[in-house]
C-alpha cells in the first residue's frame, strides 16, 4: 500500500484521538508542556488506561504528542499547538457527524432525507456536540474579531439566533454589566447545554434561553428592546433562498427596536478537490451536500442582503476559511439617516452607502 493511502487510513484514527483527547481533557492536561503520567493522570480522571495510552500512540504517530514508554509519560510534540487550537473542527467532525460518516452508503442510497435541520439529532448529527466543538473554534477564531465589531457601538439587548452553548453571549454578558441576552436554538440537546452553563455562571438572572425555530418566530414582549441581533454559523440552515430572504424579512418585525444584526457564516468555496484544503472546509461542503442542505457562495449572501431589508455596513474577516462576518443594518434605518441630512450630503451618502468591502 502507497505511503499517501496509509495516511489516508491513519489519519482517521488520529482525528478521532484528537476528539476524544479534547473530550476527556487531555489535551488540557496536555498543553502547558511538561509531561503527564499517564497512569497517574488516567487514576485521577477515572479513565482507561489502556484506552488513553492507545489514543496517545495515535497521536504520538502524527508528531501531536511524544511518548516516553519506559517512564510512562506523555508530553507536546511538534503539531500539539496548532491541533489545540482546532480540535473544535476535530469534535465538530468526530462527535457531531461521526454517525453520517458512518452511515454515508445507507444515506447514499436513501437519497436526501435529512434535508430538515430539524430537532433530531440521531439521523446525522449530535447537537450537543456541534454546539460544543463551535464554541472552541469560535473561542480560537472568532471572538477577538467579534469583540472588536460588538465594542464600536453601545447596546443593552442582545438575541443570538441558533445561540449553541451559549458561549457568545455568556461572553458579552461578562464583558458588558448591564447589558442583556437572549440565545434561541431548535435543537433540544443543545438548548440543555446552554441552560446548563448559563445555570452555573455569574449573570445568568440576565441571560434567557428559549427553544424555537428561527424560521417560525412571532413577534413577543420578550424580543421588544433587543437592539442587536447575532447569527453565527447558522445562516446556512435557513436556505433555500426564499425561505432565508423571508426570515431576515421577518427579523425586522420580530425585533422591533433592531439596529444591529451581525451576521457570521461559512461560505461555499467553490475549490477544486484536494487533500490540501484547509481544516474543516471538506467535511463542512460534504456533510451538509449529504443532508441536502445548500451552501450560498458570499455572493450569494451579499445580494440576499439587501433583497432582504438589510445592508452591510461593514464586512470583517474572521480566522476561518471561507467565512466572514458582516455588520447588518436595516435599509430603512440608513433611509432615515440619510433623509435627515442636508440634500446635497443626503445625495453623497445615498452613492456612498454601497457595501463596504
Ligand atoms: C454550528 S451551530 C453554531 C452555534 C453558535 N451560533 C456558535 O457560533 O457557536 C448552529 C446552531 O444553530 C442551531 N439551529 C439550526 N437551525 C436552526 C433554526 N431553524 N432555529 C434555531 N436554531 C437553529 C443548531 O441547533 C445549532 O445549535
Amino acid at each position: 500500500m502507497s505511503d499517501e493511502v496509509s495516511k489516508i487510513f491513519n489519519s482517521t484514527i488520529a482525528a478521532a484521538s484528537i476528539s476524544a483527547a479534547f473530550e476527556i481533557g487531555l489535551l488540557d492536561a496536555l498543553k502547558d508542556g511538561r509531561p503527564l503520567n499517564v497512569t497517574g493522570y488516567c487514576g485521577e480522571y477515572q479513565l482507561d488506561p489502556a484506552t488513553v495510552r492507545a489514543m496517545l500512540y495515535a497521536l504520538a504517530s502524527f508528531d501531536i504528542v511524544r511518548l516516553d514508554a519506559a517512564s510512562d509519560r506523555a508530553w507536546s510534540g511538534t503539531l500539539f499547538a496548532e491541533v489545540f487550537s482546532t480540535k473544535g473542527y476535530f469534535m465538530w467532525l468526530v462527535r457531531g457527524y461521526g454517525k453520517m460518516w458512518q452511515d454515508l452508503g445507507v444515506l447514499a442510497r436513501r437519497g436526501h432525507q435529512l434535508s430538515e435541520p430539524s430537532n433530531s439529532d440521531t439521523a446525522a448529527r449530535d447537537g450537543m456536540s456541534i454546539a460544543r466543538a463551535s464554541r472552541d473554534y469560535g473561542a480560537n477564531f472568532v471572538d477577538r474579531h467579534f469583540d472588536q465589531l460588538l465594542d464600536v457601538e453601545e447596546f443593552s439587548v442582545v438575541a443570538d439566533l441558533g445561540c449553541g452553548s451559549a458561549g457568545r453571549l455568556q461572553r458579552i454578558l461578562g464583558r458588558y454589566a448591564n447589558a442583556r441576552g437572549i440565545g434561541i436554538d431548535i435543537n433540544s440537546g443543545t438548548v440543555e447545554l446552554a441552560r446548563d452553563a448559563v445555570n452555573r455562571a455569574s449573570g445568568s438572572d440576565r441571560l434567557r434561553i428559549v427553544q424555537a425555530d428561527v424560521r417560525h418566530l412571532a413577534p413577543s414582549p420578550q424580543f421588544r428592546e433587543v437592539d442587536v441581533l447575532l447569527c453565527f454559523f447558522m445562516g446556512h440552515d435557513l436556505w433555500p433562498r426564499p425561505q432565508c430572504v423571508a426570515v431576515f424579512r421577518s427579523l425586522l418585525k420580530i425585533f422591533p427596536a433592531v439596529k444591529r444584526f451581525l451576521f457570521c457564516d461559512t461560505y461555499r468555496s467553490d475549490a477544486p478537490p484536494s487533500s490540501s484544503l484547509p481544516t474543516f472546509t471538506l467535511g463542512f461542503e460534504v456533510s451538509h451536500a449529504v443532508m441536502g442542505q445548500y451552501i450560498p457562495t458570499e455572493a450569494e449572501w451579499i445580494e440576499l442582503f439587501e433583497e432582504s431589508g438589510w445592508y452591510s455596513a461593514e464586512k470583517c474577516p474572521i480566522d476561518i476559511p471561507f467565512s466572514s462576518m458582516f455588520d447588518l443594518r436595516p435599509i430603512s434605518a440608513r433611509r432615515r439617516s440619510v433623509a435627515d441630512l442636508p440634500p446635497k450630503r443626503a445625495l453623497l451618502a445615498e452613492s456612498d452607502g454601497h457595501m463596504k468591502q
